[in-house]
């Protein structure tokens, strides 16, 4: 490569990452949350902080955790190394976690919240998220095998104590994930807070485009997770084929030169959310926020589209007979 052919294309790399550092969502609140996120689900304790470090260095500013994945302590201390190496400071890096099921009563949620903070050695979080609508006892373990661990703890007394914890300053945000349209109504009927976010599964297999309508509506913003269907379900039984398997979504990466995964990422950007795909692997975490460069055409999102069948990786069947489990409608 001549020396001019170098400079054109650090150029262009350094375009690409000062636009993607910059894509953002407004919430209902004016605090701005990056579209992409990296998502730390069954990222293992021993890989997270590496995966962390490498999507800060390549420019991710937005880090999805939670409680329940119980390796918060380790996203910590990524964030801690690149904030001590000088890449980011702690304000230019959205931190989300959220609040698991068994901590549902009022007067769990702040120390459940300060849990986290400890955990992330922060003082605050970005945004706190009520991680599913059902309650399942305090003492029970975090996934019961039965009805005898729920509780019915009511997710709009859950509400007011996520109003608390932005009361106290602990959370700049709170929202909600998994809450279907009757009981996103309900919470925004008793809130004093507006939950800003509704994070739930969306994928070409269930695109949600019924319940992003309704979210946008009410100025609340929806952030997709598994939005590669789980790449890794390729071939579980009674789990829907992730699309970037798809021979035609394959095809269409080559047409565009991107991979499947960044087509994917693309089209669900496209529907006006924001997305956390998780990975741990240097390669994947680059190329899932390499995705604003192109745009595709009408036929390729039609075929997107049609992938539609409402079909979710995540259907936490074995709750459904909870007063509160939310996949009894259709959105
Ligand atoms: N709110 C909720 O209830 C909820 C539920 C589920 C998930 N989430 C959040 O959403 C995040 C994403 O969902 P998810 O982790 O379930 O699924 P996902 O992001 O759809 O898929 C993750 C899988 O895809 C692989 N992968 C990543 N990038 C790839 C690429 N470019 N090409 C091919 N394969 C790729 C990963 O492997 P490697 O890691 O080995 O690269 C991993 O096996 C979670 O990590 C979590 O933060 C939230």
């Amino acid at each position: 490569m001549t020396a001019f052919a170098r400079v054109g294309s650090i150029l262009s790399q350094i375009r690409t990452y000062s636009c993607q550092m910059g894509r953002t969502l407004r919430l209902n609140n004016g605090i701005e949350i990056p579209i992409v996120g990296l998502g730390t689900y069954k990222s293992p304790p021993g890989e997270v902080q590496q995966a962390v470090k490498d999507a800060i260095s390549c420019g991710y500013r937005h880090l999805d955790c939670a409680w329940f994945y119980e390796n918060e302590a380790e996203v910590g201390e990524g964030l801690h190394a690149k904030i001590a190496d000088g890449t980011v400071k702690r304000d230019d890096v959205f931190i989300t976690s959220k609040l698991w099921n068994n901590h549902h009563a009022k007067n769990r949620v702040v120390p459940m919240l300060k849990d986290t903070l400890a955990k992330l050695k922060l003082d605050y979080i970005d945004l706190y998220l009520v991680h599913w609508p059902m309650g399942f006892k305090e003492s029970a373990p975090p996934l019961p095998q039965d009805a005898s661990g729920y509780s019915d703890v009511d997710y709009l007394e859950t509400w007011e104590g996520m109003e608390e914890c932005v009361k106290l300053g602990l959370a700049k945000s709170v929202g909600l994930s998994n809450f279907n349209s009757e009981q996103i109504d309900r919470v925004l009927k008793h809130c004093k807070i507006k939950p800003v976010v509704n994070q739930v599964e969306v994928n070409p297999n269930i695109n949600q485009k019924k319940l992003i309508k309704f979210c946008k509506d009410r100025d609340i913003v929806i952030t997709g997770f598994c939005p590669l269907g789980r790449s890794n379900y390729a071939g579980k039984p009674g789990f829907p084929t992730p699309t970037i398997h798809d021979p035609k979504v394959v095809d269409m990466g080559k047409k565009y030169n991107k991979t499947p995964a960044q087509i994917v990422l693309n089209y669900l950007v496209s529907l006006g959310i924001s997305v956390v795909p998780k990975s741990v692997t240097k390669s994947r975490i680059e190329e899932n926020f390499d995705i604003f460069d192109f745009e595709l055409d009408g036929d390729d999102r039609a075929y997107l589209d049609s992938c539609n069948k409402n079909q979710r990786c995540s259907p936490q069947t074995a709750y459904s007979d909870h007063i509160y489990f939310p996949f009894k409608i259709e959105f």
